[in-house]
C-alpha cells in the first residue's frame, strides 16, 4: 500500500516506542533565539513530516538531533542513547545508525557515485572486501531506483532527480533503521518528486524504516506522512495526522494548508488511492 493513511486513527499508534524524543530543546545563535523549549517524539516505524516557514529552524533541529550541533539546552534521545552525550560510542551508535540526506545533497562532486556510496561502509566496515563493498554500493544504487551504470558515474553527469537517489543510496549504505531527509523534492519537477515520494513509501515499508521527514512539499505530506510536526513560534506547535493538523487554528498553518497550493494537494491526495497526483 502507498496511499495515503486512513484518518482514522489506529488506537494503538498512540502508544507507539518514541525512537527520537526531544524535550525543551534550546538552540540560540548569538541574539536569535531558534528554538525554546522543543518537544517533540519521533515513533519506530512512521514517516513524519516536519513543516514550517523558512528559517524556523527544520535544519538545526535535525542537526541538534543527529548530534552535529550542541544544542544550548534540552535532552534527546535518540535510538536509546544521548544524543547530547558527545561520547565517542553514543556518536557512533548515532553513526552506525541513520541515514541522511542533506538539504544541498553533498555528493562529493570528484567521486562516482559508487565511491560516494562506500565512504561510509570504508568508515565502518574496513575489514569489507572491495569487491564486497562494490557488490553493496551496487545494490544500493539499485535499491534507490537507479540504473546500475550510474554506479560508475560523477554526480554531474547526472540529473537532479538521480543526484537525489544517489544521496538516498549512501544514506542506505549501513542499512540503518532511521532515515532523515532534508527537504527530498526541492528542486526536483513534479514527476520527478512524485517518483521520489513513492520510493521513500515503499523502501519505508519494505526496510521498516522511520523517517524523519523535513519538506515544505504539500504533495508529498499528503502523499506519503503518517504524521505532520508544524515548527513556528520557535517550538512544535502542533504534531498528529493530517486532518488534524489542516484544521489547526494557527496563522501559519491557516495560511499553508488553506491557501490554494493547500487545497490543491488535499484533493489529489483524496482523489488518489496511490500516490497524490501533481
Ligand atoms: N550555523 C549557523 N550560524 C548562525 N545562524 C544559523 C546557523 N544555522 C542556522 N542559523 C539560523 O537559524 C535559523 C534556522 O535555520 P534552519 O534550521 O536552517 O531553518 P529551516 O527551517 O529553513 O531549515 C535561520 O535563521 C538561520 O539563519
Ligand atoms: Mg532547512
Amino acid at each position: 500500500m502507498t496511499g495515503p493513511r486512513s484518518p482514522i486513527p489506529d488506537p494503538d499508534r498512540d502508544d507507539r516506542e518514541a525512537i527520537i524524543s526531544v524535550r525543551g530543546l534550546v538552540n540560540r545563535f548569538g541574539e536569535q533565539v531558534v528554538h525554546d523549549g522543543l518537544d517533540l517524539d519521533v515513533r519506530r516505524g512512521e514517516i513524519l513530516g516536519v513543516v514550517g516557514g523558512s528559517g524556523t529552524g527544520k535544519s538545526v533541529l535535525m542537526r541538534s538531533i543527529l548530534g552535529l550541533r550542541t544544542p544550548d539546552a534540552g535532552r534527546i534521545e535518540v535510538l536509546g542513547v544521548d544524543a547530547r552525550a558527545g561520547d565517542a560510542q553514543s556518536r557512533l551508535h548515532i553513526e552506525r545508525n541513520t541515514g541522511v540526506l542533506f538539504q544541498d545533497g553533498a555528493l562529493f562532486s570528484s567521486l562516482t557515485v559508487g565511491e560516494n556510496v562506500q565512504v561510509p561502509l570504508k568508515e565502518h566496515n574496513p575489514e569489507l572486501p572491495d569487491s564486497w563493498r562494490y557488490e553493496l554500493a551496487l545494490l544500493k544504487v539499485k535499491l534507490a531506483g537507479l540504473p546500475a551504470d550510474a554506479i560508475d558515474k560523477l554526480p554531474s553527469q547526472l540529473s537532479g532527480g538521480m543526484r537525489k537517489r544517489a544521496g538516498l543510496a549512501r544514506a542506505l549504505a549501513l542499512d540503518p533503521p532511521l532515515l532523515f531527509l532534508d527537504e527530498p523534492t526541492a528542486g526536483l519537477d513534479p514527476i520527478g518528486a512524485n517518483a521520489f515520494d513513492h520510493l521513500i513509501r515503499t523502501l519505508q515499508q519494505a526496510l521498516g524504516l522511520t523517517v524523519f521527514l523535513i519538506t515544505h512539499d504539500l504533495d508529498t505530506l499528503y502523499a506519503i506522512c503518517d504524521r505532520v510536526a508544524v515548527l513556528a513560534d520557535r517550538k512544535v506547535v502542533a504534531v498528529g495526522p493530517l486532518p488534524e493538523i489542516e484544521n489547526l487554528d494557527h496563522p501559519w498553518v491557516r495560511e499553508y494548508f488553506n491557501g490554494p497550493r493547500g487545497r490543491a494537494a488535499r484533493e489529489a491526495g483524496n482523489r488518489e488511492s496511490g500516490v497524490g497526483n501533481r
